[in-house]
């Protein structure tokens, strides 16, 4: 089974709660949910493997080490998604990124494919899905999949909040994922959204409520 990591640390939850306002205006929640996207990008990369190089400082030589192994990729799932890549990509600013557009069928209620752009590499890449809100886990579980059929096998999950069914969700289709969140909370009500949770993370990102 995938672990569950919550990013717990004071800096993460101090943010958090203020993102959760609903008085932080747009400006300040886009800052917020960038610096936690960086701090969390902290704990997500905590297993990158390094390799021994040595440098040459002005006086001596000195063992150091770099990241080695595969290159990072994040997947944003649109919209929300995107609110958190600019913080990843201040600590990893190599990675890669590709973008996944879903919507859900009024009808059967499943997620449909409506944009997909990934780098030409992404099978060789560690790849980060990030969904801010995982609330049902529908769109989460589809974009891993969708990752997955395209030759993906290694993939983490980043949400800021997660509710307690998203994550039964994604542990249930790919148990191999391991899922790294600033916060569970208590449920979803009846309209999908997280409770308490933050509200619309697309609308409180870009102003459009
Ligand atoms: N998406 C959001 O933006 N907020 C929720 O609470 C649930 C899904």
């Amino acid at each position: 089974m995938g672990k569950i990591v919550v990013c717990d640390h004071p800096l993460i939850q101090h943010k958090l709660t203020y993102i959760r306002d609903e008085n932080t205006k747009t400006k300040d929640f886009r800052q917020l949910v960038d610096e936690v996207a960086m701090l969390m990008a902290y704990e997500i990369t905590r297993d990158l493997p390094l390799e021994h190089v040595e440098v040459k400082t002005p006086v001596a030589i000195a063992d150091g080490k770099v990241i080695s192994g595969r290159m990072l990729g994040l997947i944003p799932i649109l919209r929300a998604g995107l609110g958190m890549v600019d913080g990843i990509l201040k600590l990893h600013p190599t990675a890669k990124v590709g973008h996944v557009g879903l919507y859900r069928d009024p009808e059967t209620l499943q997620p449909v494919e409506y944009y997909v752009k990934l780098p030409t590499d992404v099978q060789q890449r560690e790849l980060i899905v990030i969904d801010p809100m995982l609330a049902t886990g529908g769109s989460a579980n589809a974009a891993i999949k969708l990752l997955k059929e395209r030759g993906c096998a290694s993939i983490k999950l980043m949400c800021l909040i997660a509710a307690p069914e998203g994550i039964q969700a994604v542990q249930e289709a790919h148990p191999d994922v391991d899922v790294y969140v600033a916060a569970i909370d208590d449920h979803l009500n009846d309209h999908g959204y997280i409770i308490p949770g933050l509200g619309d993370a697309g609308d409180r990102l870009f102003g459009t409520k």
